[in-house]
C-alpha cells in the first residue's frame, strides 16, 4: 500500500479536516486490499495478533464473564459424563489457573470461531481474548 497519503501533523487540524474524505477512501481502500487478499488463497492465521500495548485487559475483569456465559456449560469442573455435551474431561475454564494454562488451545479455538460450536464470540469478545494472550494473561483482582 504505498497509495496511502501521509498524514499532515495532527497539531494543524485545519489542514487536516479537508482530508477526511480522501482518508476515508484510504481506509476503505486498505479494507479492500486486505479482504481481496484473503480471496487469494492465503490461509489466515486462526491467531488474531493484538498489539500488547493497549490498555491492561484481565481474567477477572474482562474475560471470566464472557468464557463463563460461553464456554462453562460445557467445560466446567462441575459437569461430568453427557452434561459436558461432549468437551474432553478435564479441558475446564472456570478458574484463572486453568484457563491461563490452557489460554493457547482456547486462544487457536476462540480465533478460528470453532468454538463456541454454534457459533465465533463477537468480535469484541475475540479481540480482548487475543489483547489478555499477548498482554501475559494478568489476573487481575476478582470479586
Ligand atoms: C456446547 C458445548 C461447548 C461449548 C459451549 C464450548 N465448547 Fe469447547 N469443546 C466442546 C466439544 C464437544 C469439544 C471436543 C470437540 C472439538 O474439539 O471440537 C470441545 C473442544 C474444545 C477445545 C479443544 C480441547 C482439546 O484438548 O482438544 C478447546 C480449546 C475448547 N473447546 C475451547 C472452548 C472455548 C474457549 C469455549 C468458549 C468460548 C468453548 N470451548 C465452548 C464443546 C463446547
Amino acid at each position: 500500500m504505498t497509495s496511502l497519503s501521509p498524514l499532515r501533523s495532527p497539531t494543524s487540524t485545519r489542514a487536516l479536516r479537508p482530508q477526511g474524505p480522501l482518508l476515508a477512501m484510504a481506509v476503505a481502500a486498505a479494507v479492500v486490499a486486505l479482504l481481496t487478499g484473503m480471496g487469494c488463497g492465503e490461509k489466515l492465521d486462526p491467531v488474531q495478533h493484538v498489539d500488547a500495548a493497549g490498555p491492561e485487559v484481565t481474567w477477572c475483569a474482562d474475560i471470566a464473564p464472557f468464557v463463563s456465559g460461553s464456554c462453562l456449560q460445557c467445560h466446567s469442573a462441575t459437569l461430568s459424563g453427557p452434561d459436558r455435551n461432549g468437551a474432553p474431561v478435564g479441558v475446564n475454564f472456570d478458574t484463572y489457573e486453568d484457563a491461563s494454562r490452557l489460554a493457547n488451545a482456547m486462544q487457536e479455538r476462540i480465533g478460528a470461531g470453532t468454538m463456541p460450536p454454534d457459533g465465533p464470540l463477537p468480535e469484541a469478545d475475540r479481540a480482548t481474548f487475543s489483547a489478555w494472550v499477548a498482554q501475559g494473561r494478568p489476573e487481575g483482582t476478582c470479586p
